[in-house]
């Protein structure tokens, strides 16, 4: 078991876990992004930049090398125009401009005359197939990187020798460069916002959480009436919401338990002492006055029996209560089944002197229902509406079929509920004003058998006026 400093060093533990989390996680997902962009940069880069060189080499170097193809097919060697040419070529310390033969040797150049050296680059090869052609190389004496277009000199296709035009990478490489190194420091410092708004997010959610915490600890130690102020119209609020309607049904059933016990021990008490009292009449007394010790043990029968019966009803709400009551569903006709109920009832209504009515119609469809447990609706029902009604005042007890369902009635004349006491008059161990036995026990019951039957239980009531219980049951289809 861990220990409550424990405990709370997990929870902190767990909140700074949420932090990390969300800025591993923006942060991965924001670099694997940069990560795709700056290698698509860079590609757009070098293809933008070396494509607007070669374009420039291209296109000076085609002129060029229609200009040369007026002076072939003369042997070439000997000419002045294409010597004049290139030693006068515009451009000469930014571009290399080679004249060269067919077997890739170098005639004429601007750094010189032709130096007899063979260039087998792959631009060469692309011009004497009759094409323009580039090729980046790196100049092996140098190591510098350079870009040559090769174009060859057609007259009438056919292809006498190939200009060549080439110039150094070097400066645009550090401009790419250059370029590159602003991207990756404009990167990195979106990625540091990231950092810091997912921070700052994260405290979002894990500052309420923490005060959530320290009220839901005092929950946890007792403090039922404390309560998380809603400051938030999301998942966090609801999550408040959640934590305060915990704590309210928590004291309910607190104050359920109490009501229980308080309730309880009192309906317990009158019958025991009745019991011991009258126990104690017979054995002190006269054992031999017959009359005397036959009323006592009828008291002390009739005692028990209340004993018994609200254990009974104790269990069944215990079984209620644990979702363990179990239905044994058979067709029933109702009026059947009033019948039997109010043959009993009439006797003890007759002692209270009070009158039951009975109406119904000649036929009723069936229900399906669990007999004894529809016997205890009804029994429990009676039982208040005579409890409560003085003498002289009549039950009625009526069954209707309205659409598919059956609805019956009991309606007295007695004492009636208070307004304020009948939205609660269904909970357990509620019992309003009522001063007369019970454990209030019993309409709860009622409700959550009704309810097992897929039915409705309403009670309308006027204080000192009269109580109308309704129960609904849908018939069998
Ligand atoms: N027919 C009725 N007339 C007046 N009050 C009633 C009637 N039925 C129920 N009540 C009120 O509802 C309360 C709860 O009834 P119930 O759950 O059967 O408990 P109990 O009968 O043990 O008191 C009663 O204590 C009483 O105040
Ligand atoms: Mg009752």
């Amino acid at each position: 078991m861990a220990t409550d400093g424990e405990r709370e060093i997990k929870l902190l533990k767990s909140n700074s876990g949420i932090k990390r989390r969300l800025v591993v996680n923006y942060l991965t997902v924001i670099l694997v992004v940069m990560f795709l962009l700056e290698i698509f940069f860079v590609f757009f880069l070098y293809n933008f930049y070396y494509s607007n060189v070669e374009q420039t080499l291209s296109n000076r170097i085609s002129v060029t090398a229609n200009f040369f193809s007026k002076y072939f097919p003369a042997d070439i060697s000997y000419f002045e125009g294409p010597k004049k040419y290139i030693e006068e070529y515009q451009g000469k310390d930014e571009f290399l401009l080679q004249l060269i033969n067919m077997q890739g040797k170098v005639i004429l150049s601007t750094n010189g005359f032709g130096d007899n050296r063979t260039i087998n680059t792959p631009d060469i090869l692309g011009a004497l197939d009759g094409k323009n052609t580039k090729a980046i190389y790196h100049d092996p004496k140098t190591n510098e990187k350079l870009i040559a277009v090769s174009s060859p000199i057609k007259v009438d296709k056919t292809i006498f020798g190939i200009m060549r035009l080439s110039t150094s990478l070097t400066d645009v490489d550090a401009m790419i460069q250059n370029r590159i190194w602003i991207s990756l420091i404009v990167e990195g410092l979106i990625a540091g916002l990231f950092v810091l708004v997912s921070i700052f997010f994260s405290k979002t959610i894990i500052n309420p959480l923490n005060e959530i915490n320290v009220i839901a600890k005092k929950m946890s130690k007792g403090q039922l009436n404390a309560r998380i102020e809603k400051k938030y119209n999301d998942e966090i609020g609801e999550l408040s919401d959640t934590l305060n309607y915990m704590a309210s049904e928590m004291f309910k059933v607190q104050q359920l338990k109490s009501d229980f016990i308080s309730s309880i021990s009192h309906e317990l008490r009158t019958p025991l002492t009745s019991i011991r009292g009258w126990s104690e009449t017979i054995l002190t007394g006269d054992l031999e006055n017959k009359e005397e010790t036959k009323q006592g043990l009828q008291v002390i029968i009739k005692e028990a029996n209340r004993l018994t019966q609200m254990v009974e009803e104790l269990l069944d709400f215990s079984r209620l209560e644990g979702g363990r009551m179990v239905l044994h569903l058979t067709p029933l006709n109702i009026i059947e089944e009033l019948n039997e109920i109010l043959s009993v009832f009439h006797y003890k209504a007759l002692k209270e002197k009070v009158e039951i009515e009975f109406t119904h119609p000649k036929e009723v469809s069936d229900i399906i229902g669990d007999k004894n447990r529809l016997k205890q609706v009804f029994i429990n029902i009676l039982d208040n509406a005579l409890k409560f009604s003085p003498p002289q005042t009549a039950i009625l007890v009526e069954i209707q079929e309205i659409r598919n369902r059956i609805i019956v009635n009991i309606i007295d004349k007695g004492l009636g509920i208070a307004s304020e006491d009948l939205p609660k008059i269904k909970e357990k161990f509620y019992k309003g004003k009522s001063q007369k036995q019970g454990s209030g026990i019993g309409l709860g019951i009622v409700d959550e058998i009704v309810k097992l039957h897929g039915g409705e239980f309403n009670i309308y009531s006027e204080f000192e006026k009269g109580t109308k219980v309704q129960i609904q049951l849908p018939i069998n289809q």
